[in-house]
């Protein structure tokens, strides 16, 4: 079933036509995967998708649902979540109020119930701190929740942001450039990651790399992005094997 569904998305900034018709669908349980060079247009798909900036021009379907132009928030909690290509956390916070945070977009109770921490509010913020510490658990980061963000290695700060967006609860988890800046063997260590979560809490994944190894292994299709403009779609060894990508990306770059 198709939990996405972009169509013909296009984000204009004054005269630059940064993503021009975006088409894409993902079915539930998928991991797509979205390429191209620096500047072709990718991140400005996410932010179309999670409305960081409205499209000009387009649809985007999530679950059914027309989500295009919804606040931020509200896109959050119908079930998208998302990290940033540049790492973002409280860094000044604990791992566990990292998590917190981002876990009180789920919480009922009211403005006056959360201030006065009336029965209700301190219920529901124990259970916030349990669930907390479970995802960290769960996630082989219990160890760390004390520590500052900031303190972490770069790897599990990368791993603390994929932690803050699951508290959300996601059916669909959007990385960007989850492994950017990691070397081979951090590279392997999340690709195994993101394969174990994708089970463990029954996502779809969309998600921009530039690590080839990671983007083949783990995809089940792929797009591609020149300009703003998808030059190719298919399964990786469809991409692998197309001359148009090889001459605008694949041949030129250097994976790592
Ligand atoms: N808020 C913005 N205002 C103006 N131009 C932008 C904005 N965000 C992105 N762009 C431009 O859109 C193009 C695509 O950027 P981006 O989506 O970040 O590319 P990628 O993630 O593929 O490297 C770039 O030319 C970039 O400068
Ligand atoms: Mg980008």
């Amino acid at each position: 079933m198709a939990l996405l569904k972009v169509e013909n998305a296009t984000m204009q900034f004054g005269g630059l036509t940064a993503v021009k018709d975006f088409n894409l669908q993902i079915n539930e349980g998928e991991i797509v995967s979205l390429i191209g060079p620096n500047g072709a247009g990718k991140t400005t798909a996410f932010n179309m998708i999670t409305n960081v900036y409205t499209p000009t021009k387009g649809k985007i379907i999530f679950n059914n649902t027309d989500v295009t132009g919804m606040r931020q928030d509200i896109i959050t909690q119908t079930g998208i979540a998302r990290t940033f290509q540049n790492i973002r956390l409280f860094n000044d916070l604990s791992v566990l109020d990292n998590v917190l945070i981002a876990n009180h977009v789920h919480i009922k109770s009211n403005f006056i119930e959360a201030t006065l921490k009336l029965p209700k509010y301190r219920r529901e913020e124990k259970e916030m701190i349990e669930k907390s510490l479970d995802l960290l658990e769960e996630l082989g980061l219990q160890d760390l929740r004390y520590e500052k963000a900031t303190s972490l290695p770069y790897g599990k700060q990368r791993k603390l942001e994929i932690a803050r967006a699951l508290a959300t609860n996601p059916k669909l988890l959007l990385l960007d450039e989850p492994a950017a800046g990691m070397n081979p063997t951090e590279t392997d260590e999340l690709t195994a990651f993101i394969k174990e979560i994708k089970e463990k809490f029954n996502l779809s994944i969309f998600m921009i790399e530039h690590h080839m190894n990671m983007v083949m292994g783990l995809s089940d299709k792929i797009q591609v992005f020149e300009y703003g403009i998808t030059i190719a779609e298919g399964t990786p060894s469809e991409i692998q094997n197309d001359k148009k990508v090889i001459d605008a990306y694949l041949g030129v770059s250097e994976d790592d």
